[in-house]
């Protein structure tokens, strides 16, 4: 069967009390963990740095790490972060003059590397760097905050991503990131998507198990639905 595959923010985690909130959600069956980095300068805000997912690593979160990197510049972050223990690095194209470099950065530090197109960034960044990479993340939302609403853009995009990448025989996983929640992961994933990023739609919700289990069903309907 098609693997779907879930990646909470921690953006809507409680910080108060990040490890614990965090090992709550691994243990509810998120598969990955998604880690949202904002410097106040790419994006209107402001939040985490490699010690801080470190500190994760060190609590015993051990599913694999998806830092989502908002930030300009970001080749000097590469590293620290792939120290401290990300699996996944993604970034924006905006963010660097280089795109074929820093995604060789991310691949010499043994990570392994995204690229995140805003709602409106054009596509045409694939061109000639497509084969480099492990993940394509489309913001559904701009970036810099949670719990904004998906913007209906995203579907066509998704599923012009997904022709590229199933035409091509490649093996990338499609992320979709913003306004994702249990009453639209079906149509969601129905356009191609593959890797959910949900922040308020399971942090909001007091029984994570509860909830992951729901979207679960919900993406095993969008599973049938896109065979019959
Ligand atoms: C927004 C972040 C998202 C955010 C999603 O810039 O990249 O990862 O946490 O939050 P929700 O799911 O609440 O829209
Ligand atoms: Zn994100």
């Amino acid at each position: 069967m098609k693997k779907f595959l879930l990646a909470p923010s921690i953006l809507s985690a409680d910080f108060s009390r990040l490890g614990k909130d965090v090992k709550k959600v691994v243990d509810a069956g998120s598969d990955w963990i998604h880690f949202d980095v904002m410097d106040n300068h790419y994006v209107p805000n402001l939040t985490m740095g490699p010690m801080i997912l470190k500190s994760l690593r060190n609590y015993n979160i051990n599913v694999p790490i998806d830092v989502h990197l908002m930030t300009k510049p970001v080749d000097n972050l590469i590293p620290q972060f792939a120290q401290a223990g990300a699996n996944f690095i993604t970034f924006h194209p905006e963010s660097t003059d280089h795109i074929d470099r820093t995604l060789s950065l991310i691949k010499d530090h043994g990570c392994k590397a995204g690229l995140a197109f805003n709602p409106s960034t054009s596509l045409n960044f694939l061109d000639y760097i497509i084969d480099k990479l492990d993940l394509i993340l489309l913001m559904a939302v701009n970036p810099g905050f949670g719990n904004q609403s998906f913007l209906p853009s995203t579907f066509h995009k998704l599923r012009e991503v997904r022709k590229l990448i199933d035409l091509n025989s490649l093996d990338i996983f499609l992320e979709v990131d913003g306004g994702v929640k249990l009453e639209n992961i079906s149509e969601i994933a129905f356009s191609g998507a593959n890797v959910f990023v949900i922040g308020s739609g399971i942090f909001d919700y007091s029984d994570y198990h509860k909830i992951i289990k729901s979207i679960r069903q919900e993406l095993k309907f969008s599973y049938f639905k896109s065979i019959h």
